[in-house]
């Protein structure tokens, strides 16, 4: 049978097959060289997305809407949800689900709670898909960090991806290091101790053979891996302003640091960046972070398309 998301919701990368995954990145190749050639795609007309945005964003929102209008789609919006949404009368999730489904074809949510993004997708019968679900998971940021690789290197087997920062909070890398592990990578987790990747997920790594080496110096990495992919300390997950000012300087990649790598390592990074990559990075060639925020509007195509079966 052949490879459909149809209907799917995109709540966790642990939910994708390979080949599911692979038809998401042709998808979105496909559209990048249409977009490329000045042709126009109408896969999306007369359909509306709704997005849902429960905590801030400039990325994931801006591009999923520019994804279905360069679609010929057409979307309705919430920012501030938990403020400017009947969120603030005490609706749940669930029951915005239901309104979801009544008004849209097909939506996005971001929400600070994890485990929200499930709880809309259980409330709607249109497909959902998580913007980012607290400190869980950020799905789709992952499917356009596999695809900027792809781009950048040329493959993903047998790299070695070191994802540097805040990993306990971070949840691109949560999603990332669970996407990436089933394609032959090796990891390094670069963080301080106490903002190691959860060991849920070290765990089921491990349990699936994935070569990983934690520390807490970046330096160990850089010499030997093909992508440094940085996070910052995610300050709104801290309880205490203290422990945030602690680690909130614990990396900086610098020139410096970019003169120790590997020959043709890529720097990425899912931005906003605060501190971590001083901005004279961005003239080495590797500086693939801006390149790879561009990269969320095919790959958002790719996704509404495939799960609304209009691709
Ligand atoms: C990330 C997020 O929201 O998790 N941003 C994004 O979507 N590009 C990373 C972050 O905020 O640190």
């Amino acid at each position: 049978m052949a490879t459909s998301l149809k209907n799917k919701d995109i709540i966790n990368t642990k939910e994708l097959s390979v080949e599911e995954i692979n038809l998401i990145m042709e998808t979105a190749a496909k559209y990048e060289r249409i977009m490329d050639e000045g042709g126009r795609l109408l896969n999306m007309a007369g359909k509306v997305l709704c997005t849902f945005f429960y905590e801030p964003s400039t990325r994931t929102r801006l591009s999923f809407e520019t994804a279905m209008l360069r679609l010929g789609g057409q979307v309705v919006s919430v920012a501030a949800a938990t403020t400017s949404s009947s969120a603030k009368k005490g609706e749940t999730v669930f029951d915005t689900g239901k309104m979801v489904q009544a008004y849209s074809d097909i939506a996005v949510i971001r929400h600070p709670v994890v485990g929200s993004a499930q709880e809309l997708a259980d409330g709607s019968d249109v497909p959902v898909i998580n913007g980012g679900d607290g400190a869980g998971q950020h799905p789709t940021q992952s499917l356009l960090d596999m695809y900027t690789i792809l781009k950048e290197k040329g493959k993903i087997e047998g790299l070695t991806i070191a994802l540097a920062g805040d990993l306990r909070n971070g949840r691109t890398v949560h999603s990332l290091s669970l996407l990436l592990s089933r394609f032959g990578v090796k990891f390094y987790f670069v963080s301080p101790k106490a903002l190691a990747m959860p060991s849920e997920i070290t765990d089921e790594l491990r349990a699936n053979d994935v070569d990983i080496t934690e520390t807490e110096d970046m330096l160990d990495a850089v010499p030997n891996c093909d992508v440094l992919y940085m996070t910052r300390i995610q300050g709104e997950r801290f309880d205490d302003p203290a422990e945030y000012e602690k680690y909130c300087n614990a990396y900086i990649v610098t020139m410096n640091t970019v003169q120790a790598a590997k020959e043709g390592m890529i720097v990425m990074h899912p931005l906003p960046r605060v501190n971590e990559i001083a901005v004279d990075v961005d003239m080495y060639g590797g500086a693939a972070y801006f390149r790879q925020a561009a990269n969320g509007v095919p790959v958002r195509m790719a996704l509404l398309t495939l799960v609304t079966g209009q691709e």
